[in-house]
């Protein structure tokens, strides 16, 4: 945000990009900061850099943060249907440069370049597609793309030379300055000398060069073209005033004149509002469900995630009114081992066919148009059983997380539990899978692994108590959202309908913070003989109750209530 020119850049784009693209580049920003904190030292800002990216992977699992820039980054992910993952890279490469560059060459350079700069350059370009203006960088000119990028980097690193050098960095290959001996040393010591002049001048005719590339905007959209080439030009801007700078370039950033930075934008700005008032922008989808029952017309947009496999028979969802449909759906999937033993099979096999109940309650929780699918997999007292059935039941579910029948379904997949004790393989695959369908909106599945609801509860008070303790909260004035605040899954929503198979009526420590005003639903079939029908007659089931919250008349409930 201290640069006028990226503030210029931006109110270039139609109205509809500039917030996702403030957060991006808010995004960067802060994290650039951290990493140039002049009054810390180098371990302080590594650590700080690396507990902003955690924070970022924890807030984007969850869909919100209580940091500010996160938040509006988070934000913007959901919203435009961005997968930030390929940003992870960029926040490594942010990490290793805090950590300290030796760059020989200029091949290490651009791929330095290329690892920190490419991906938010890249988000920028989903922005435009998901707006409907793709930027289209036809293959041919994908090399023009990266020369572009390398560019830009040159002349942010010309422009930071005194910073850097304040700090003992010097981000240039030992190639180019080995170009001019003693240029090296002169710049360590910030001393002006003629082969530093030299070499700054090779330099910012270098990054002219790369920046100039018209075949880039070739056929582009006029608006989006604009952008780019206002961009090369602000940024040649840029370079002339390293190059007018002199001597002082080493004790200040310099900066365009504002007549230099003017007439480069005032004709820019004509061209971008004529152009984009042309276009109808696209603004992304609602979050809503990938195929409703009432309307399956509306998965047009999801063209990306494949539809559920119909199911056998050939039965279809039944009609739900939207008011009616419940939010939450849990589930205690029981039964699994007398459903063996009644096929003469070992208990471990019941777990293995319970499996394929799994994937069917998850078509059938799309298919209607279900938001919230939760599933009792495997409980804090389950650890009580043989070894080997546990090791089965676990490994059952890591194997499916890799064969990832559900990979490209709309469903954003998430689990619930304590990690100890739970094998390495499987916490990681869980972690991989959270991390790859995050900002996906269709259906939320969530999988319950070591969970016990007591333990919840019991993590969750201390979290508040230690809240407390550091006087972040005033014990006093603790109401339920501020618990439902302190849980490890914060955005969890309580439970509309709670449903066991197997023939037992028992909650069995499953949700009972989320679940107090579930209705109940009791089944006799073991978990791996239902399939979707029995999910769907769940529902209809559900529709039918009065739900009245203590209430004398039934109350409809808001959604997650
Ligand atoms: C309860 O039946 C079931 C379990 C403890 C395990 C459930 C796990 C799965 C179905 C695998 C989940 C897979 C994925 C992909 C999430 P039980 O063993 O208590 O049956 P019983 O009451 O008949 O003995």
């Amino acid at each position: 945000m201290h640069d006028p020119g990226i503030y210029a850049l931006i109110q270039l784009m139609p109205t509809v990009l500039r917030p996702p693209s403030w957060a991006l580049w808010a995004a960067a920003t802060a994290l650039d900061d951290l990493a140039d904190q002049p009054d810390a030292k180098q371990t302080e800002r590594a650590a700080r850099v690396e507990a902003w990216t955690h924070a970022l992977q924890r807030d984007l699992a969850a869909g919100a943060s209580t940091d500010p820039v996160r938040h509006a980054l988070v934000d913007t992910s959901l919203r435009w249907h961005l997968d930030l993952s390929s940003l992870q890279g960029a926040m490594t490469s942010t990490l290793d440069d805090v950590r300290g560059r030796h760059l020989t060459d200029w091949a290490a350079w651009r791929s330095w370049c290329n690892e920190g700069i490419a991906p938010w350059v890249d988000q920028v370009l989903h922005l435009f597609e998901r707006a409907g203006v793709p930027m289209t960088l036809r293959l041919d000119r994908q090399q023009d793309y990266r020369r572009f990028i390398d560019g830009a980097q040159l002349t942010d690193t010309l422009t930071d030379l005194s910073a850097d050098l304040a700090q003992g960095l010097l981000l240039l290959p030992q190639e180019a300055l080995q170009t001019y001996p003693r240029a090296e040393e002169d710049l360590r010591q910030r001393r002006w000398s003629p082969a530093t002049a030299a070499l700054i001048r090779e330099l910012t005719a270098l990054a002219r060069e790369w920046l100039t590339r018209p075949a880039m905007t070739t056929g582009m959209h006029p608006g989006a073209a604009t952008v780019l080439d206002t961009a090369a030009s602000l940024m040649r801007a840029q370079l002339d005033a390293v190059d007018a700078a002199g001597p002082t370039l080493l004790k200040h950033a310099p900066h365009p004149s504002l007549i230099a930075r003017a007439r480069v934008l005032a004709p820019a700005r004509l061209r971008s509002s004529l152009a984009w008032s042309l276009t109808p922008l696209a603004l992304p989808g609602p979050r809503r469900p990938s195929v409703t029952a009432s309307d399956p017309s509306l998965a047009a947009d999801d063209t990306a995630f494949r539809p559920p496999p119909a199911h056998p028979s050939g039965a279809v969802p039944p009609q739900i009114a939207a008011e009616q449909m419940p939010f939450h759906v849990a589930i205690i999937m029981d039964g699994n081992g007398r459903w063996a033993q009644q096929h003469g099979l070992p208990r471990p096999q019941g777990h293995r066919a319970g499996t394929a109940a799994v994937h069917e309650m998850v078509y059938g929780a799309l298919e209607i148009g279900l938001r919230h699918l939760t599933l009792y997999a495997f409980s804090t007292e389950n650890w009580k059983r043989d070894a080997e059935e546990i090791t089965t039941i676990l490994e059952a579910i890591r194997r499916d997380l890799d064969a990832g029948p559900l990979r490209d379904l709309d469903v954003r997949q998430r689990w619930s539990g304590h990690p100890d004790k739970l094998p390495q393989e499987l916490v990681q695959a869980l972690m991989r899978e959270e991390r790859r369908t995050r900002t996906r909106t269709g259906l939320t599945l969530t999988v319950c692994i070591n969970y016990g609801g007591r333990e919840e509860i019991t993590r969750t008070a201390a979290a508040l108590a230690q809240a407390a303790q550091a006087g972040d909260i005033d014990p006093h004035l603790i109401g339920e959202d501020d618990f439902t605040r302190h849980m490890p899954q914060p955005d969890m929503p309580n439970v509309d309908l709670l449903w066991r198979t197997g023939n037992e009526q028992r909650t069995s420590n499953f949700l009972p913070w989320h679940a107090t005003y579930a209705e109940l639903h009791f089944t006799p079939d073991y978990w791996p003989d239902v399939d979707r029908r029995d999910l769907w007659h769940a529902l209809t089931t559900y529709c039918r109750r009065s739900r009245r919250y203590g209430n004398a008349a039934r109350v409809p409930g808001p959604p997650g209530s």
